[in-house]
């Protein structure tokens, strides 16, 4: 069976400067997944693991380094969907934990429920062992100026040698953002979704992707089309038409096609698979 993970660290336009450290941070996640899928482990601990590594990394809207809401705070959305069962957790609007993703994993894991928010959701960590962290620890100094025009969010999709598919998001969300407000990416169908033929995560404007169900859309597509790369554009070519607004998307599929995405000039992704090790901006 093929194994494969791609990671993106996000869509948009960033200083030119700032990109060569934005691919060392998708490969280092990228190769952290891969380590897992290489020693026989599950395409849903690859995509956490991934998604973990960029969550810490301060260059990403994600965990440390997330967007700051209109009145200065923290607010974090994320999601993980393991194909071979539908089963999918969510976090929104969490301030107090490091790493939204394990939270999600752990709704996922050890809720009846798919999503949990707030003041909620960081009770439910607590009692999971997951530790309480300062919101203001998260906060990045150069955030405020530097990723004005950027949407940020970090995901990772992944295939592992039993044929299961896994997808993680992680967000800040939208710089400037009203306090509460939830994006795409913890919406399963919207910014993340997997199934047994497809793992889908996105990246952009979240009004937007909500509005189109976009990870859905794509994992459609693909079934439609059998072919990743045109499932993936035809899918943001009807976000363009219907809705506007900037997005991107990485795919993979249960014969380890990828797909890679976006209609913003920058997305930093790291592809890696048996053939070979894939890095762009
Ligand atoms: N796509 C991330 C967000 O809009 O929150």
């Amino acid at each position: 069976m093929p194994t494969a993970i791609v990671v993106h660290g996000g869509c948009g336009r960033v200083e030119e400067n700032s990109l060569a450290e934005r691919r060392a941070g998708v490969r280092q996640a990228a190769e952290r997944g891969w380590e897992i899928l290489r020693a026989g482990g599950s395409a849903l601990d690859a995509a956490e693991a991934a998604v973990v590594v960029l969550e810490d990394l301060p260059l990403f809207n994600a965990g440390r380094g997330s967007a700051l809401t209109r009145d200065g705070r923290i607010e974090m959305d994320a999601a993980i969907m393991d194909g071979a069962t539908r089963r999918a957790g969510a976090v929104a609007c969490v301030s107090r934990v490091a790493n939204p993703i394990r939270l999600a994993r752990r709704v996922m894991e050890a809720s009846p429920h798919v999503m949990l928010c707030a003041a909620g959701a960081e009770e439910f960590a607590a009692q999971q062992g997951i530790p309480a962290c300062d919101w203001r620890d998260l906060v990045v100094a150069e955030r405020r100026s530097q990723w004005e025009r950027e949407h940020g969010t970090v995901g990772a999709v992944a295939l592992d040698a039993g044929g299961g598919l896994a997808a993680a998001t992680s967000t800040g969300g939208t710089s400037g953002k009203l306090p509460g407000r939830i994006g795409d990416t913890p919406i399963i169908g919207a910014g993340t979704y997997a199934d047994r033929a497809t793992a889908v995560s996105c990246t952009g404007t979240g009004e937007s992707i909500l509005r189109m169900t976009l990870a859905r859309l794509a994992a459609l597509w693909r079934e439609r089309l059998g072919d990743a790369q045109a499932a993936a554009e035809r899918a943001l070519a009807e976000l363009a038409a219907e809705v506007g607004g900037e997005a991107g998307l990485i795919l993979v599929d249960r014969d380890g096609r990828l797909a890679i995405a976006h209609n913003t000039p920058h997305m930093p992704v790291c592809a890696i698979h048996a053939g070979g090790i894939e890095v762009r901006s």
